[in-house]
């Protein structure tokens, strides 16, 4: 059986300017560092019902500072 195929999510910090997008859209996936700026929480490994919302994160920062990494 083939196993589900996870994705993550990343923050480049040299591209984020702390627009809070990613996290208002996917608080599960997203925190603001003391200056604002986003990271992604743990690991970045994102659970498969927050998918879509991984997806929309990326698609909303206007720095193009969220990555999606797929295995
Ligand atoms: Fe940074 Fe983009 Fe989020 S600029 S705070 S990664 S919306």
């Amino acid at each position: 059986m083939p196993t589900a195929k996870r994705i993550k999510v990343r923050v480049n910090p040299e591209k984020c300017q702390g627009h809070n997008r990613c996290k208002a859209l996917s608080p599960e996936l997203f925190e603001l560092d003391e200056y604002g700026n986003s990271k992604e929480i743990g690991d970045g490994t994102v659970p498969p019902e927050f998918e879509d919302k991984a997806w929309l994160a990326r698609a909303n920062c206007p720095e193009f500072a969220v990555e999606i990494i797929e295995d």
